[in-house]
């Protein structure tokens, strides 16, 4: 999945090298971000140019904090590859005023353009980014309070389930829809039921992943286990065996 993923994205910035990234952080994209840092060091990829948005952030943790999604995305991918620290943005867990903070990055997605592509995991909640269930399908940035399934989900991170944040900042649904295209990535059978209720299931805030069906472009990768609980299975596989034949458009 996370190779398939990478040569998504490697075609998406060989095609605009000043492209605009939306990033996701969490276990799923790991292995993506691994492919990506590989590939820039066989000189296959340049960030030079690029632009990232990630999608959210804690309430509360420094960017220092191990835990941080700013400490997260330095170690995993930033430190690695060669992308202007200037064109990188993360949420802010630690301003003074969140709703001006919010505005501001809504306002610096659009003056950068838009994102092209934006990178997804799903939670066991179905959500994305953090659009805990009920919330807005038209939402934009802003504060949020984190599922109590979320905050167990996540305590594997801590070492107490206390010291698990209870309010992030996170891009909304509305905002995530804007991107040009969508890759939702899952991996692991405890995604397997919002998985399906996401790409099968009727369009509804209380899976806000499935706000997906109305994006025009977004693509689905996932492991055997994630794909498990989807009905329609068959039809997928058939489609894609059946893709490379089909008339060119
Ligand atoms: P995970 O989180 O990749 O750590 O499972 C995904 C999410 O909550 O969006």
């Amino acid at each position: 999945m996370s190779i398939a993923a990478a040569r998504e994205v490697a075609q998406v910035l060989n095609a605009k090298p000043n492209a605009v990234l939306g990033m996701a952080t969490g276990s799923t994209p790991l292995g993506l971000y691994q492919e990506l840092v590989r590939m820039y060091a066989r000189r296959e990829l340049d960030f030079s140019h690029v632009t990232t948005f990630n999608l959210d952030e804690y309430v509360g943790l420094p960017v220092s904090h191990p835990q941080s999604y700013h400490h997260f995305m330095h170690e995993h991918f930033f430190r690695h590859v060669n992308i202007p620290p200037q064109n990188v943005h993360i949420p802010s867990g630690t301003t003074t005023n969140y709703a001006a903070f919010c505005d501001w990055y809504e306002q610096r997605i659009r003056e950068a353009g838009g994102i092209d592509l934006q990178i997804l995991g799903i939670g066991s909640d179905g959500h994305i980014a953090f659009n805990e269930p009920g919330s807005s399908l038209s939402s934009r940035t802003r504060l949020k309070t984190l599922a109590k399934s979320t905050i167990d989900d996540n305590a594997r991170f801590f070492k107490e389930r206390d010291e698990v944040p209870i309010y992030a900042i996170t891009m909304g649904v509305g905002t995530i829809l804007e991107a040009r295209r969508v890759l939702l990535l899952a991996t692991g059978k405890n995604k397997a039921g919002a998985v399906a209720a996401a790409v099968e299931g009727p369009v509804a805030s209380m899976i806000t992943a499935s706000a997906l069906q109305m994006h025009p472009n977004t693509q689905v990768l996932l492991d055997e286990e994630a794909a498990s609980s989807l009905k329609m299975r068959d039809y997928y596989d058939w489609v894609q065996e059946k893709k490379p034949n089909a008339p060119k458009v």
